[in-house]
């Protein structure tokens, strides 16, 4: 029985890893060292509702809750091992403001956020970009890291060095 138990989990651990790499963006991580710049792009003020579409290991959702004042911090993870992994680390702090939801960020309802960070890949930004057009509201921010949103203007473009990852802020 047990080993059933085993195979079933391993078998939605990799299913639900490949839907994601199908989905939006397989997991990578990114630079630990972009994360300044990231934060720096998103400005985000106190009380703001920020979130992280596709969270990986939560490192976006901790570095929020460590260095800014967000009101809420939520998570979309829809890999079975990112999500488990992130909840984990989540564990060894005391965040109430971060929220790490098991749930394709498609289907999230992007109009309550002041601030949505991403890192999926292009073609994930082309799919994305009529729902986040449709339904942010007028001044909130998306910060997009390596890769632009087709079809609007960028406010501003940071690339630390020539080699780095640019980080691409939009206001919409
Ligand atoms: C490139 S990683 C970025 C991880 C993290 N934001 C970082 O930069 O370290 C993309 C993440 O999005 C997740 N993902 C892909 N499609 C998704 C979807 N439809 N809903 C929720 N998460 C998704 C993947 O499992 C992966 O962890």
């Amino acid at each position: 029985m047990l080993i059933y138990l085993f195979f079933i989990l391993i078998f939605l651990v990799f299913a639900t890893m490949l839907y994601a790499g199908f989905s939006a963006a397989p997991w990578l991580p990114s630079w630990k060292k972009d994360m300044q710049t990231i934060l720096a792009q998103a400005q985000i003020q106190p009380g703001e509702i920020v979130a992280d579409l596709g969270c990986g290991d939560g490192r976006w959702l901790l570095a929020a809750a460590k260095h800014t004042q967000a009101r809420l911090v939520i998570g979309y993870e829809i890999s079975l091992l990112m999500y488990c992994w992130s909840r984990i680390k989540l564990l060894f702090g005391n965040y109430p403001q971060i929220k790490i939801k098991y749930r394709d960020f498609y289907f999230a309802d992007f109009s309550r956020y002041d601030v949505i960070l991403c890192f999926l890949t292009p073609r994930a930004m082309r799919k994305l970009a009529p729902k986040l057009n449709r339904e942010m509201r007028p001044g909130a921010r998306l910060v997009s890291y390596a890769f632009s949103l087709p079809g609007k203007q960028a406010e501003k473009v940071a690339k630390v060095t020539p080699k780095s990852v640019p980080v691409y802020l939009y206001k919409f």
